[in-house]
């Protein structure tokens, strides 16, 4: 089991797309099982590889209720193919962006199409919390971080931040 480091903004890799994996083969699958790992002990509930510095389209989640049993989720080059609707995703947060969460809009219900884990087509029609974090993951892969989401005010409040914060250390 290996916890990977988590970057965090303001860390240029994560504002640029991410490469498709064109071979599901065994790196995928060592990245895989180190992103479960990492998201698990982070805890969060989402992990894009993009965050642990891999440039590749690979998502994993897991949505499922914490006293529930662990169904870790992976989605391979997944898009968004339609949205529909409007909700207020609140208090969304990152692993990428410490210590700050912000009410973001998201789109209501999302159909997905990607590939599973054995490079299998899947499509996956989302709403609620999953539709939420399936949309807050794919945004990595566009090099989009929820703080883009939201208004400029916030954003620049959040940067002034990290950027004191830069100059203690
Ligand atoms: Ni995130």
């Amino acid at each position: 089991m290996t916890i990977l480091h988590i970057l965090t903004y303001p860390d240029k890799s994560l504002a640029q797309p991410t490469k498709p994996v064109e071979n599901v083969d065994g790196t995928i699958q060592q990245i895989i099982e180190d992103l479960a790992s990492t998201m698990y002990n982070a805890p969060g509930v989402g992990l894009a590889a993009i965050q642990v510095g891999f440039d590749k389209s690979i998502i994993v989640y897991d949505v499922s209720p914490r006293e529930a049993k662990r169904s870790l989720q992976v989605l391979i080059n997944p898009r968004i193919v339609t949205s529909e609707g409007e909700m207020l995703s609140e208090e969304e947060g990152c692993l990428s962006v410490p210590d700050f969460r912000a009410d973001v809009k998201r789109a209501a219900s999302v159909l997905v199409e990607g590939l599973d884990r054995d490079g299998n087509p899947l499509s996956i029609s989302a709403d609620g919390l999953l539709a939420l974090v399936l949309q807050h993951e794919i945004d990595h892969l566009k090099g989009t971080l929820f703080i883009d989401r939201i208004s400029a005010l916030k954003r620049e409040l959040y940067k002034r931040r990290v950027k004191k914060k830069l100059k203690k250390e």
